[in-house]
């Protein structure tokens, strides 16, 4: 089974505020460089990048431009990738633990599309208004990670589908479920968080400090 990782690096970072999260250091490494080590073993690494940024120097990775959204960025890779299966990968998850990647390819090998995703740890409310509104079992509700794998043709069909509906996914497991599609759950792990606001980089730099997964 050959495999391509397809590595979404394109967004803006506007809810971090430092710009392109891609190009911002964690630990003394960008998180693309996190990333970029972290699927080192993989046969097939595509990135697709904010257009206009330089291309960092790597061999062996293939550079594509993003596009203004993640799904559209995911297409760029996706119509150049190779592999029987591929991996999405956000590049604003530097943590990568390797066993949890081991459990996604091995569901991704039985049932042909999986996803990480953990349990939610706080009470879910909903909010009405500013105040305390109703609240949601927490144990019927799942966080969805990345690694996301797929065999390529089916999560191709789910991208061709998507654009011809003129939806906008904001992860890839959403398009093949659209599809009528299972995407099975696979256990993921909390330090494969998204760096999505300012105060996870606090986080980020505090988990770098002892990391060695
Ligand atoms: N991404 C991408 N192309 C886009 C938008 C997002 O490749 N047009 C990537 C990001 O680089 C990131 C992942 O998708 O690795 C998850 O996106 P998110 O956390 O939303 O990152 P940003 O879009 O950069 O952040 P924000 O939404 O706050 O601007
Ligand atoms: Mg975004």
């Amino acid at each position: 089974m050959s495999l391509s990782v397809l590595l979404p690096a394109a967004g803006l970072g506007e809810r971090l505020g430092r710009g392109p999260k891609a190009f911002l250091e964690v630990g003394g490494k960008t998180l693309l460089e996190h990333a970029l080590s972290a699927f080192a073993w993989a046969g097939e690494v595509l990135v697709a990048l904010p257009p206009g940024y330089p291309q960092p120097p790597r061999s062996g990775v293939r550079f594509v431009a993003g596009g203004p959204t993640r799904q559209q960025s995911v297409w760029n890779m996706l119509r150049e990738a190779t592999g029987d299966v591929v991996l999405v990968h956000d590049v604003a998850r530097p943590f990568v633990v390797r066993e949890a990647v081991e459990r996604l390819l091995k569901a991704v090998s039985e049932t042909g599309a999986a996803t990480l995703a953990i349990p939610v740890p706080d009470t879910l409310v909903e909010e009405q208004s500013g105040s305390y509104g109703a609240v949601i079992p927490r144990e019927r509700y799942r966080l969805v990670q990345t690694p996301q794998g797929f065999r390529r043709e089916l999560l191709l069909e789910a991208h061709r589908e998507a654009i011809r509906l003129g939806q906008d996914y904001s992860d890839d497991a959403q398009a093949v479920l659209a599809l009528g599609y299972p995407v099975a759950l696979v256990e993921g792990d909390r330090r494969m968080f998204k760096l999505t606001y300012p105060e996870d980089l606090d986080l980020a730099e505090g988990l770098a400090r002892t990391w060695n997964c």
